[in-house]
């Protein structure tokens, strides 16, 4: 039996009638921008997070760009980011004219910490982006300690925990993307800020919305950025289910490590103080790229997310300084490798996939 990378299916087939429902419910009322559903998904998501305010915006890109606006971040100004990430972490930089500045991660937790964070600080810096990589939260109290405001991107980290906060309640905002195979994923694209602070939420829920309140008058130029009344109805049927899918997905690591696979490959370290909620499980070996090629003709879902890493992506070259140096991302862009990980994979999975790396690493 293949065992697939991940799977948006089999979590949501129990749920079809509730979501068939909410989506009639949608079609019935007629109102597809703005209403009472993504309110509603607002209030529960903030609750569940433990902060005051969400605003629901069209994806976790934008929901980057417009907290980093919300913050202030324009032109002359620096935002630390790290290379080993999603394209969209430093993409969401330049559109609000300030300068991403790349920095390292750890090499075991593959997040960034304050001394990597420290090492790339100017006094430009006006923000941090703290990415929650594959579902583990970054060490956000420890670099917001740095004194510069932390936007954290939980886009991968839905559902996981650190020092008894929520990730998306980690930073001055959070943002969230609920891209069909996140943790917290609708069936198209969503995203959402997270934030305990009124002035900036206010400012998140105005740039999103052209830059006004009523759509008659114009305060800035903002984005047409809003979650719609369909995601959001689907998102409410899926939000109480996140816990235990999050559970879910540590059982899976834990039956990858029962398994034995930690034998084999370096496995995921979560940060201290965490409780990951695995959205990728990300493993380490030296012949990464040929063990991708192997797995997958041995019909075991498997990827090297990030082979190039930001610094070296052309696009973002004219940010790049020809002395950059990140070590640890270099050699994580190298040997890092995702595996089958989903909310139900079980341990027959788990040593199905385990014996495909033993085999590939044998030969
Ligand atoms: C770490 C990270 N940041 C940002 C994003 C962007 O989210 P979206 O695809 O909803 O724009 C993603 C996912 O796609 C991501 O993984």
């Amino acid at each position: 039996m293949p065992v697939p990378l991940f799977d948006t299916v089999s979590p949501v087939a129990p749920l079809r009638a509730e979501i068939d429902a909410a989506v009639a419910g949608v079609l019935d009322r007629g109102v597809y921008i703005l209403g009472p559903e993504v309110e509603a998904f607002e209030r529960e998501l903030a609750a569940y997070l433990g902060v005051k305010h969400v605003v629901g915006v069209a994806n976790g890109t934008d929901a980057l760009t417009i907290a980093l606006q919300a913050l202030g971040v324009g032109p002359g100004d620096e935002v630390v980011v790290p290379s080993f990430t999603f394209y969209a972490s430093a993409e969401a930089i330049p559109p609000t004219g300030a300068t991403p500045v790349f920095c390292d991660v750890d090499p075991e937790t593959m997040n960034i910490t304050p001394a990597t964070v420290r090492a790339a600080l100017t006094p430009r810096t006006r923000a941090v982006i703290a990415v929650d990589l594959f579902g583990n939260p970054a060490p956000i109290p420890e670099i917001a300690a740095l004194g510069v405001p932390v936007v954290e991107d939980a886009a991968q980290a839905a559902g996981a925990r650190l020092g008894g906060r929520a990730a998306g309640a980690l930073g001055t905002l959070a943002t969230f993307s609920f891209f069909p195979s996140k943790n917290l994923g609708c069936f198209g694209d969503g995203g959402a800020i997270a934030t305990d602070d009124d002035v900036l939420a206010e400012a998140a829920r105005v740039l999103g919305f052209h830059g006004s309140r009523d759509k008659v008058t114009y305060e800035r130029i903002g984005w047409n950025s809003r979650l719609d009344e369909l995601q959001a109805a689907i998102l409410r049927v899926l939000l109480p289910q996140l816990d235990e899918w999050a559970a879910g997905r540590r059982a899976a690591a834990a039956h990858y490590a029962d398994a034995g696979l930690g034998e084999l490959v370096a496995l995921p370290v979560a940060t201290a103080g965490a409780i990951p909620a695995w959205h990728l499980f990300v493993v380490r070996h030296e012949r990464a790229a040929e063990l991708e090629t192997a797995l997958g003709a041995a019909g075991i879902g498997a990827r090297g997310y990030y082979r190039t890493p930001l610094h070296r992506q052309a696009a973002l070259a004219p940010w790049v300084s020809a002395d950059l140096s990140l070590p640890a991302t270099d050699e994580l862009a190298r040997t890092h490798l995702a595996i089958p990980m989903n909310p139900l994979l079980d341990r027959a999975a788990a040593d199905q996939a385990t014996a495909a790396v033993r085999a590939a690493l044998a030969a």
